[in-house]
């Protein structure tokens, strides 16, 4: 690290660019401007205030040098090899706005290979926000993050806080078993020592006997190591056979910090055979694994729809506040809605919106820069719309704009980088569809790539630049039939491709994104019109889908969204980190 010298400029501009050796000049006000501490340096009558000169010994050239940069151009370029260093030299001189964007990157670009080091960093700095986002990835991630050499480095300790953590998402117990194997056999002369300890964390009573005999079977490998093996078996076996208290604490319980909310649908009521629409309002409050593959959602009931039940209609979040959108409450010609609400669950208060200017059931929506898009839809029984409309929470009016290029019903719409993607669907003839398209609500409609199969009444959601479509019918054969089929749309490459077929059928089903997981709630089965009361998720890093468990009420034509709710609505355990 050479002394980094500044000669120091009174204008305005960077007139001088040229380097002297070590020296560059550089305008003080500009460095007053983006660092608080050189501000303080030359506002405040030290020496340095009016020498032409100064040394700034100890500080990296490098880094300063970015710095500097900064804050002529605006620009921080930060890669995960440079970003600590950077950071820390931000913290030190004080380059607030610099600070704010490298704490951005880290949170917005961690990976399984760098959240251990962004939780080390966030420790050592006392930023606990950041360390709270760095541990929450990591039980997030811990399967990927378990075959990281950053993992192998961990300290027993910070190793056990992880294991011994109710929100640690993993597929069985014995990954978490796996990942401590792997954790010891990286340095085994050092680590047989934890093995007892560190096993305490994993939850035996929650494996199936098929994998805890994998557990001694490893178990019997690691006797090769000598005289530990007592402690490891035998911690095992005691949890697995003689303490099977089916206690909730064993269970893996993470409760995700956004929240699932459940909006309206219908069910059938098989004792009379009747249809019930609903008006209920639920949220998944945390997701729980028992023994083996069992999983299960805690469902809580947040509120009541304050009108007539709704299903077939389209939800939104916006600025905090659900967004419920026409739909209809019966199957009858004159059941359609126009009528629209929204809910703050901050102070648990409904309120009635202007009337959107058409009926609209089997719609989406959107919400794209601070406005609400209700886009097509049936007006009527077999009578879809090509129009758009569009909410302004600041005067509570509908206006139309931009109409799609068909009528269109049954589609699905998603918004990533800022675009409102929209594909399959009914057509006017109630044909399903291939199509994809880019909708703007000035510019109208472009279309892009054709999905491989034709889909209506399916689900679409975006995650990292791709669109997930999963569920609904196609008709390609004349009559309606599940569409199981599942495709990804590279919005960079303009290509779909599938992937893991869905393991039931799920038309008319509800979709979310949470933690990077596509989740597909609920629906029917065209072939024999039974409900699929079931929520399957899917994992784009596992490329499968599990069953993550049961819906709670209501199961046909239900929409959800994802919320953050008051603290008071959800309940926190103490075993966080
Ligand atoms: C909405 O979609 C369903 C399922 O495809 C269909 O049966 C219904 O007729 C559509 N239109 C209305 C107005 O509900």
């Amino acid at each position: 690290h050479g002394v980094y010298q500044a000669l120091l400029a009174n204008g305005v501009g960077r007139t001088v660019e040229e380097r002297e050796g070590e020296k560059e000049k550089i305008h003080r006000i500009v460095l007053a401007v983006s660092s608080d501490y050189f501000r303080g340096m030359f506002t405040c009558g030290m020496r340095e205030s009016h020498q032409s000169c100064v040394a700034l010994p100890f500080l990296s050239t490098s880094e300063l040098e970015v710095l500097i940069g900064y804050s002529y151009s605006g620009i921080l370029l930060l890669s995960w090899d440079s970003v600590f260093e950077i950071t820390c030299m931000a913290l030190q001189l004080q380059f607030q706005s610099a600070l704010s964007i490298c704490l951005n990157f880290m949170k917005k670009e961690m990976q399984a290979s760098s959240c251990l080091d962004v939780a080390s960093f966030a420790e050592a700095y006392g930023m606990s926000e950041l360390l709270e986002e760095a541990n929450d990835f990591v039980l997030r991630n811990f399967m990927e993050v378990s075959s990281t050499s950053k993992f192998q480095d961990l300290q027993a300790e910070k190793l056990l806080n992880f294991l011994r953590c109710d929100g640690l998402c993993v597929p069985s117990e014995l990954a978490v078993f796996r990942a401590v194997i792997s954790w010891i056999e990286a340095d085994p002369e050092e680590r047989l020592a934890h093995a007892g300890l560190l096993m305490t964390g994993v939850r035996f009573p929650l494996m199936t006997f098929r994998e805890f005999r994998e557990v001694r079977a490893i178990n019997l490998r690691m006797e090769c190591f000598g005289n530990k093996e007592v402690e490891l078996y035998g911690s095992a076996l005691k949890e697995f056979g003689f303490s099977l208290p089916k206690s909730q604490d064993h269970c893996r319980i993470r409760r995700p910090k956004d929240a699932v909310v459940l909006v309206g649908g219908d069910q059938l009521n098989p004792d009379v055979g009747q249809r019930i629409p609903s008006r209920e309002v639920w949220f998944a409050n945390s997701l729980r694994s028992g023994t083996g593959l069992v999983k299960d959602i805690e469902w809580r009931r947040l509120t009541e729809i304050p009108d007539k039940p709704k299903f077939r209609h389209g939800v939104a979040v916006m600025d905090g506040r659900l967004y419920v959108i026409g739909g209809c409450f019966f199957y009858a010609k004159d059941d359609i809605m126009k009528s629209a609400y929204s809910y703050d669950p901050v102070s648990d208060c409904w309120k009635r919106l202007a009337d959107m200017q058409e009926f609209r059931s089997n719609l989406s929506v959107v919400v794209h820069e601070l406005h609400l898009y209700a886009i097509g839809g049936d007006k009527d029984i077999n009578t879809n719309v090509d129009s758009v409309e569009m909410y302004n929470p600041d005067t509570d009016t509908w206006s139309f704009v931009r109409p799609l290029d068909l009528a269109l019903s049954g589609h699905a719409a998603a918004v990533t980088n800022g675009e409102i993607f929209i594909s399959g669907g009914f057509n006017c003839k109630y044909e399903c569809l291939v199509s994809t398209c880019l909708y703007h609500p000035e510019r109208g409609t472009i279309y892009l790539a054709d999905m491989t199969h034709d889909r209506a009444q399916h689900c679409m959601e975006a995650l990292q630049s791709h669109l997930y479509v999963a569920g609904g019918v196609c008709n390609l054969r004349k009559f309606y039939t599940d569409q199981l089929v599942c495709e990804v749309y590279d919005t960079v490459a303009d290509c779909w491709t599938t992937f893991a077929s869905l393991p039931m059928p799920h038309v008319g089903a509800a979709s979310i994104v949470l933690e990077e997981k596509i989740y597909v709630l609920g629906g029917y089965c065209q072939d024999d019109y039974s409900e699929s009361a079931l929520v399957h998720r899917f994992d784009p890093i596992m490329q499968r889908w599990e069953n993550m468990g049961k819906l709670p009420g209501a199961v046909t034509d239900i929409r959800a969204c994802l919320m953050h709710l008051p603290q008071h609505l959800r309940h926190f355990s103490s075993s966080t980190l």
